[in-house]
C-alpha cells in the first residue's frame, strides 16, 4: 500500500482532532467507501457541463436553498469559481478594482485577462495585527476617481473570519453602474444561523463564490458559485465554467456537495446551527478569562471597518505572550493532539464547524488554559533582542503599498535574479508573499520599495517562509531586466 494512502489511514485513527478544513471535520461515518461511488457520466447521471436532469434539479435545489438566481456547482474550488467570474465578467484589458487581499486565483484572473487592477486596501487591526475589512467610502472614492471601473472583487469573510460592510459596498458599486464578485470561500454558512453575518447574496453582491469544503460538512474541493444580479450574463459563466473546470467532475464531489446542502438544511431545522453557536459562545465566555492568550471576539465589530466577525474562526493571538505562535501550534499539535488550520507570525486559527463536538471544544479550551497559566509563569521563551533588552517587534501584516508599473500579463521578458539588498526599485517578475496569508507582498509588475524589502526581511529574521524569494539563504529575487 502506499505510504500516502497508509499515512491517511493511520491519521483517520489517531486521536488527533481537526481545527481545520474540511468542514466536515472527518465526522461523516456512514461506512461509504468512494471508489464504490465513483463513477462517470454514463447513463442516467447526467452531465455538469450541460446539465439536463439530476445535477440540473440539484443545482436549481441548491439556488432555491441559497436563494439566489442561479447556482453552478464546483469540483475544482472556489479557485475555478473566482477565475470563471472575473473572466466572466470582465473584458480583456479592462480595469478592475479589487481587494489587495484577495486569494490568488483572483491574481490570476487579472493575469488572464489582462486586466490592470486598481487595489482597495484594507484598513487594519492594530490590536491583532491583521487586516481589518475594506472601507465603503474607499470603495466609492476609486470608483469616482476610475469612473471606467465595472467590476469590483472583495474578500469577505477573510481567512481571519472579518466581514466588510457589504450592503453599503454593493449599494455603492450598483449606483455607479457597476457589479460586485465577493470571494465569501469562507462564509458557505452565512445566515444559517443568527449568530452568523448575513450572506453576501443577502446583502446585493452580484455574483458569490463559496467553499462549502471550508466551513461546511463537503469534501474538500467542493464549492459553489451562486449568481443574483439581472446585469450578470450566465452564459458567459458557464462558458468559462467549462473551460476552468475538469472534465472528468468527480460524483462523489458533487455528491457530497448535495448532502451537505441537507445537512445544513436539516441543522437549521432541527437546532444543530443553534447547538453549534451555542458552544462557540461558552468557549468564546469561558477564554475571555484567560490572562496572556487573547482571542479575538466581536468586540472588534464598528472598528478598522469591520462589520462583522465571523465566530466561527477562533483566531488565538500570541501577542504579549512569552510564548511564540509557533511553540503553541506545536505543543496543541504534539502534546494535545489538537491540529489547527494555520499558524503565522503571532496568530493561529482554530477553523471550526457544525460538525465540531462539545469534546472537541472542551480540548481545546482545557489544552489553552494550561497554556496561558503556564505562560504567566515562564518568562522569555521569545527570543531578547539584547542591544535594546526588548521582546522582538509585534508582528505586522500590514499590506505596503503597491506600486503598480506594469501590469501582471506584461511582467515577463528579460528575468534577472538579483540580490534582495540591490533590489531597491527594480520591478518585481514574480510573486513575494507569506504563506499564509498568501497576499502579495509584490506582485510581477510592481516596484520593490525600501518598505517592501525590509518587511521581507523582517519576516525571514522571524523564521517565517516568504515565497518567491530564492537561494539557500532566501537572498535573492527575480526582477525584469530594465530598459
Ligand atoms: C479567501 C479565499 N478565497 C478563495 C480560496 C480558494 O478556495 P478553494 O481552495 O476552494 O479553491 C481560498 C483558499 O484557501 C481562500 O482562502
Amino acid at each position: 500500500m502506499s505510504n500516502l494512502y497508509q499515512k491517511l489511514i493511520n491519521y483517520a485513527k489517531s486521536d488527533c482532532y481537526p481545527f481545520h478544513m474540511p468542514g466536515h471535520k472527518r465526522m461523516i461515518n456512514d461506512g461509504m467507501s468512494p471508489y464504490l461511488y465513483d463513477i462517470t457520466e454514463i447513463d442516467g447521471f447526467d452531465n455538469l457541463h450541460e446539465p439536463e436532469a439530476v445535477i440540473k434539479e440539484e443545482m436549481e435545489e441548491a439556488a432555491r436553498f441559497y436563494q439566489s438566481k442561479a447556482t453552478y456547482f464546483l469540483v475544482n474550488g472556489s479557485t475555478c469559481g473566482l477565475l470563471s467570474a472575473i473572466c466572466a465578467l470582465t473584458s480583456k484589458g479592462e480595469k478592475i478594482l479589487v481587494a489587495r487581499n484577495c486569494h490568488k486565483s483572483v491574481y490570476h484572473a487579472i493575469f488572464l485577462n489582462e486586466l490592470f487592477p486598481i487595489y482597495l486596501y484594507p484598513e487594519y487591526i492594530e490590536e491583532f495585527g491583521i487586516n481589518g475589512g475594506i472601507s465603503p467610502q474607499k470603495v466609492k472614492d476609486m470608483m469616482e476617481q476610475n469612473k471606467d471601473i465595472h467590476v469590483v472583487v472583495i474578500t469577505s469573510p477573510t481567512y481571519e473570519g472579518i466581514v466588510s460592510d457589504l450592503k453599503e459596498i454593493a449599494g455603492i458599486v450598483h449606483e455607479k453602474g457597476g457589479m460586485l464578485i465577493v470571494d465569501e470561500a469562507h462564509g458557505a454558512h452565512f445566515g444559517m444561523q443568527k449568530s452568523f453575518p448575513l450572506s453576501a447574496l443577502s446583502c446585493g453582491a452580484d455574483v458569490v463564490i463559496q467553499s462549502v469544503h471550508k466551513t461546511l460538512p463537503a469534501l474538500t474541493q467542493s464549492a459553489l458559485l451562486h449568481v443574483k444580479g439581472d446585469k450578470v450574463d450566465c452564459n458567459r459563466i458557464e462558458k468559462y465554467l467549462h473551460i476552468f473546470q475538469t472534465s472528468s467532475p468527480s460524483y462523489v464531489l458533487l455528491a457530497g456537495i448535495t448532502n451537505c446542502i441537507k445537512i445544513a438544511r436539516e441543522s437549521m431545522q432541527n437546532g444543530y446551527f443553534d447547538q453549534y453557536a451555542k458552544r462557540l459562545d461558552d468557549f468564546y465566555q469561558k477564554v475571555s478569562a484567560f490572562q496572556n492568550i487573547r482571542i479575538m471576539q466581536s468586540n472588534i465589530v464598528g472598528k478598522s471597518a469591520v462589520k462583522h466577525f465571523d465566530q466561527s474562526k477562533i483566531v488565538i493571538s500570541s501577542r504579549n505572550m512569552n510564548m511564540t505562535a509557533q511553540r503553541i501550534y506545536e505543543i496543541l499539535r504534539d502534546d494535545d493532539h489538537l491540529q489547527l488550520e494555520m499558524c503565522s507570525g503571532d496568530y493561529m486559527i482554530a477553523m471550526t464547524s457544525l460538525m465540531d463536538t462539545a469534546e472537541g471544544f472542551e480540548r481545546l479550551y482545557q489544552a489553552l488554559k494550561r497554556i496561558d497559566e503556564s505562560d504567566r509563569n515562564h518568562v522569555h521563551h521569545k527570543e531578547i533582542n539584547w542591544d535594546t533588552n526588548s521582546h522582538e517587534e509585534p508582528f505586522c501584516f500590514r499590506i505596503p503599498q503597491a506600486k503598480v508599473q506594469k501590469r501582471i500579463s506584461d511582467a515577463y521578458g528579460d528575468i534577472k535574479m538579483i540580490r534582495l539588498t540591490d533590489a531597491k526599485s527594480k520591478i518585481s517578475a514574480e510573486y513575494i508573499y507569506l504563506y499564509p496569508p498568501g497576499i502579495p507582498i509584490a506582485a510581477p509588475g510592481e516596484m520593490i520599495t525600501e518598505e517592501i524589502i525590509a518587511l521581507i526581511m523582517q519576516y525571514r529574521k522571524a523564521g517565517l517562509t516568504v515565497y518567491g524569494i530564492e537561494g539557500n539563504n532566501a537572498e535573492y529575487v527575480k526582477v525584469l531586466g530594465q530598459e
